[in-house]
């Protein structure tokens, strides 16, 4: 038997993910996610892209700084400032690496960059020696390296390797390859490259036509070593290559790929979640591995065969991707210690004080609800350890309403840097009522509006049960478009109006934080 090919998981989710409409995340956040990673067993975290802002600045910096089991990465374009900045940012990682891009292909050197082929090369080079003169681990990713022509892009990356690149990153920028194309690129470059030998090949694919893992597969069978991934596939667009299928795809066919990743696949559910949480972008209920359906049996004809042998219709087991069978359930007399088990079984890290308020928590909602699932406590983790400074911070409400008539609600909250308790009792800081709305929840919301003075248009609302049974918990995620920008909030609570809420006022506090003024890496 061969020994399986290493493939490296190079994770994404806080650079490419963080594209996506409105799932900019705090540095508290993005902290909490890269420990996550961490445990999962990712071999590089790419941290951000330095120069985009003062956020992305520190966020890279103390991400470098916390992590000492995996390489950090920054993104950087070829050009001093970018790459000086990014090596700033890094300086104090145990296993710094620098990623510089340029885009390479026809279309983007024509229209984009105004670049001919060879101003494309010397540019690429001098980026690739500049962020060498910084730290050993470069990786280089011509950009749009689907659509770029075979020729030139061997000659690109010949010229990079030479001038000290450890990793060649092939981007599917656009999501415009085929798994076909997408292999006989990878051979091309592992044929035709003289140096290829020097650097690892890396992949780097978008979803845009589904076919982001395909892709990606398709690269490692012809040679790639590491994979470019996000966790539940968020990125740019239709997002990129979910990290958690890409990876269960090289486990569970082993058989075929012959490679390994060092992955523990048993944290996939958990960070799933945790990201999910945090970002706000729910994981569709059918989505591989880790979506609520993914070892759902449904018919009976497959539960029948499950009982008589799980294989049957079973390629991977549950417990291996994290799901656990049993969803304990808690209660009222469960202790400290169980609930701490169940918290870092889903994937928090609590420390004692932590671990003292989530208790708290849970006690209270004990007492409105009968059986705590494991949904209810990632509920309670994630609504108490959010990171985002809150400006507006629930308090209470007030209602009456009839059918065909407008609602009458009164709300109130407390607010930052106003005072809000007298001798340790709360005092409410702010309220306001108001007569409108089309039913409960929008009159909720225009108090809220009236009353942040802040106003937005709301992109969306959804409402879904944290687990099971009437005395469920809501979970309400809002999007709010304010300034051309999108703003997501998520509010949890056994009463859904309160949650609704939450929700809105999670989402107005982003909004309050102000315009995060922001580069985006792909413009030039
Ligand atoms: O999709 C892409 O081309 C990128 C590069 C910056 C690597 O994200
Ligand atoms: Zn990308």
């Amino acid at each position: 038997m061969t020994t399986p090919r290493p493939i490296r998981i190079f994770d994404t989710t806080l650079r490419d993910g963080e594209q996506s409409p409105g799932a900019s995340m705090n540095l508290t956040e993005k902290m909490e996610i890269a420990q996550a990673l961490v445990h999962l067993g990712v071999d590089v975290i790419e941290a951000g892209f330095p120069i985009a802002s003062p956020g992305d600045f520190e966020s890279v910096r103390d991400i470098a700084a916390a992590v000492r089991d995996a390489t950090v990465c920054g993104l950087a374009r070829c050009n001093d400032a970018d790459i000086d900045r990014a090596w700033e940012a890094l300086a104090r990682a145990a296993r710094p690496r620098i990623h510089v891009f340029l885009a390479t292909s026809a279309i983007h050197r024509e229209f984009k960059l105004r670049m001919g082929e060879d101003e494309v090369v010397r540019r690429a080079v001098a980026g690739v020696e500049r962020a060498r003169g910084y730290c050993d681990d470069i990786e280089f990713s011509p950009e749009d390296a689907a659509r770029t022509e075979i020729d030139f892009l061997c000659r690109v990356v010949e010229a990079v390797i030479a001038a000290g690149t450890t990793t060649v990153n092939i981007p599917d920028t656009v999501g415009y390859a085929t798994p076909m194309q997408m292999h006989s690129v990878i051979s091309s470059l592992v044929n035709r490259v003289p140096n290829i030998d020097k650097a690892v090949i890396s992949v780097h694919c978008h979803d845009d036509l589904g076919l982001a893992v395909a892709n990606s597969l398709a690269a490692v069978e012809a040679g790639a070593g590491q994979v470019e991934c996000t966790i539940n596939g968020i990125g740019e667009r239709a997002g990129n290559c979910s990290l958690e299928e890409v990876v269960m795809a090289l486990k569970t066919r082993a058989d075929h790929y012959r490679c390994d990743t060092r992955i523990e696949t048993r944290r996939l559910v958990p960070t799933s979640r945790l990201v999910a949480n945090i970002t706000g972008i729910q994981v569709p209920r059918n989505k591989a591995i880790v979506g609520r359906n993914a070892f759902a049996h449904e018919a009976g004809i497959h539960q029948d065969g499950m009982l008589k042998e799980r294989r049957t219709y079973e390629i991977m087991r549950p417990e291996d991707v994290g799901l656990d069978r049993t969803d304990l359930v808690l209660g009222k007399h469960s202790g400290r210690a169980a609930l701490a088990d169940r918290a870092n079984a889903l994937g928090y890290q609590l420390s004692a004080e932590q671990l003292q308020t989530l208790f708290e928590r849970f006690k209270l909602l004990a007492d409105r609800k009968k059986e705590i699932y494991d949904g209810d406590i990632a509920a309670l983790c994630e609504d108490q350890f959010a990171g985002l400074p809150e400006r507006f911070a629930f308090a209470g409400y007030e209602l009456s309403c009839a059918s065909g008539q407008s609602p009458r609600v009164v709300l109130r909250v407390h607010q930052a840097g106003v005072e809000t308790s007298v001798e340790g009792k709360s005092v409410e800081v702010s309220s306001v009522e108001v007569s409108a709305g089309d039913g409960p929840i929008d009159g909720i919301f225009l108090a809220i509006e009236k009353l942040t003075g802040i106003a937005t248009v709301c992109r969306d609302f959804r409402v879904q049960a944290v687990t099971v049974g009437k005395d469920a918990q809501a979970e309400v995620t809002v999007e709010l478009e304010h300034g051309g920008q999108i703003h997501r909030g998520r509010g949890v609570s056994t009463d859904s109006l309160e949650a609704s809420a939450k929700a809105f006022l999670a989402a107005i506090n982003r909004v309050a934080l102000g315009p995060q003024a922001r580069l985006h890496p792909q413009q030039v």
